[in-house]
């Protein structure tokens, strides 16, 4: 018989039917004539309840179905007596397709998050990490659609690269040389010449100098793939292997650019809002009791737009009313998360878009400002998370960005390609990064990064 599955199940009202389910045991429970089975085949967060009469089944078979068994059960669709669901399956026939012992790691429930990241290839099977990942993939189909239904371009762009777009030598070296066996010139520097590409590579950072060269020629796209940070930094937001999704576009200014990163974000969280109910329902019930408002709450209101000057300001104002940060405050300084939540959270509380960052704490491309001191930065700042987009307008004068190149000590050897842009046909234009899983954090409420990426890689983790 023709497997249904359990979401669709719970939506039919045709009882007398007979169906056949498949799915794992949450649990069982029952007296000595009838047992209880509830039953989830990851297709929703909801199980649909078995109903078997004991005296109808095989007593050894019986004592098989322990939680986290897998079973096929043919039986007919009634209408549930007990509250919660309104359809139930009273059991013809179960086979049980693979017993699990006793020893299963998600047995118990109220396990801590740290211990399910320990049993990362087996809390797929949890109730909040089967949430977590259905929202993750109708994050990464809201992700599409949006930018589909906007005339952009998906483009790929390389994972492995020879440059390093941030400029900020977090890479992951590539090679097929022998460690073994290196050899070395006579100033003791690796000869890469004979290595596979001939050059030195490594995993890229963020693929936007190449998307830069698809926005213009293209006009519009996106980029959607994974990126690589070797920064040693063990907090709840950071990964070493982390999604990123990077539209650049020709002919925008950073108002246009503030304006997409502002629209894009809300039709994320209103998809999430209308496609993943049953999920986020249960996130706010069992992870955060605020999330649903919070996440109605930036649909809902326009982001607050100011200047990293404006914001300084303010939390130099805070400082001198007595607020205590980590961190010291002054103009000039790069904003720590505990700032960039002070102005979400507690000042305006309202997402944040902040502009126009000293060129010391900027990255390369970004175009200068008229005052020399500041460049055409914007960071979207959000609740609970920080940081969650960061882009800008890029500098399309090649003398203006030969200068930051210089100034900056940019090796330039392998960026010859970049500047043919500002060459040939230079033109205004604009782009950000929106990190994946931050995006994933705001949506599903849960606290650690860790925990909305399947097979998390962090400094000294890189199991499963
Ligand atoms: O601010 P970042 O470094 O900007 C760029 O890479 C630009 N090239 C983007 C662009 O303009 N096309 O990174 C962009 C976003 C951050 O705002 C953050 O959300 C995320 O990527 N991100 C990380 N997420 C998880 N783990 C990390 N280690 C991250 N580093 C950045
Ligand atoms: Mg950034």
């Amino acid at each position: 018989m023709k497997r249904t599955k359990i979401t669709e199940v719970l939506q039919r009202q045709d009882f007398g039917t007979e169906v056949n389910v498949k799915g794992w045991v949450r649990t069982r429970r029952g007296s000595k004539s009838v047992n209880f089975i509830a039953l989830n085949d990851g297709s929703t967060i909801n199980n649909v309840q078995i109903v078997a009469d004991v005296e109808r089944f095989d007593a050894e078979m019986l004592k098989q179905i322990t939680t986290g068994a897998c079973l096929s059960v043919n039986g007919i669709l009634v209408q549930s007596q007990g509250s919660g669901q309104n359809v139930e399956i009273q059991a013809n026939t179960i086979e049980v397709l693979g017993v699990c012992g006793n020893d299963y790691p998600m047995q118990k429930k109220g396990q801590s998050f740290e211990y399910m990241r320990q049993h990362a290839h087996m809390r797929l099977r949890t109730n909040t990490f089967g949430a977590v990942f259905r929202i993750r993939h109708n994050m990464a189909m809201a992700i599409h659609h949006y930018f589909h239904e906007h005339g952009f371009f998906y483009f790929h762009t390389p994972i492995i690269t020879g440059s390093d777009c941030e400029g900020a030598g977090q890479m992951f070296q590539v090679t097929t040389k022998n460690l073994y066996d290196l050899k070395k010139d006579e100033e003791g520097k690796i000869d890469y010449s004979d290595d596979f590409f001939g050059k030195t590579t490594s995993l890229t950072v963020s693929g936007q100098l190449e998307g830069e060269l698809g926005a213009t020629a293209l006009g519009a796209i996106y980029t959607f793939g994974p990126t690589f940070r070797a920064e040693n930094s063990n907090t709840p937001r950071h990964l070493a292997e982390f999604w990123m999704i990077e539209p650049e576009v020709a002919f925008y200014d950073i108002t246009d650019n503030m304006d997409l990163a502002e629209d894009f974000i809300k039709y994320c969280v209103r998809w999430a809002l209308d496609n993943c109910k049953d999920d986020l329902d249960f996130l706010n019930k069992m992870v955060d009791k605020n999330l649903l408002e919070r996440l109605n709450f930036v649909v809902e209101h326009d982001f607050v737009r100011l200047t990293y000057s404006e914001g300084i300001k303010i939390l130099e104002e805070a400082v001198a009313a007595g607020h205590k940060f980590e961190f010291p405050i002054y103009w000039g300084v790069d904003l720590a998360s505990e700032h960039e939540r002070y102005l979400v959270e507690e000042h305006f509380k309202k997402p944040v878009i902040l502009t126009d960052y000293p060129k010391e704490i900027k990255a390369f491309y970004m175009k200068l400002n008229d005052d020399g001191k500041t460049v055409r930065a914007m960071d979207v700042l959000f609740p609970q998370i920080g940081e969650i987009i960061g882009g800008s307008e890029r500098e399309e004068n090649y003398e203006k960005l030969m200068g930051r190149i210089n100034e900056m000590n940019i090796p330039m050897k392998d960026m010859w390609w970049y500047l043919d842009t500002r060459k040939f046909g230079t033109c205004p234009h604009s782009g950000f990064g929106l990190g994946f899983e931050r995006l994933m954090l705001f949506v599903t409420g849960m606290q650690n990064i860790r925990d909305v990426i399947p097979f998390p890689r962090t400094p000294k983790t890189a199991e499963f």
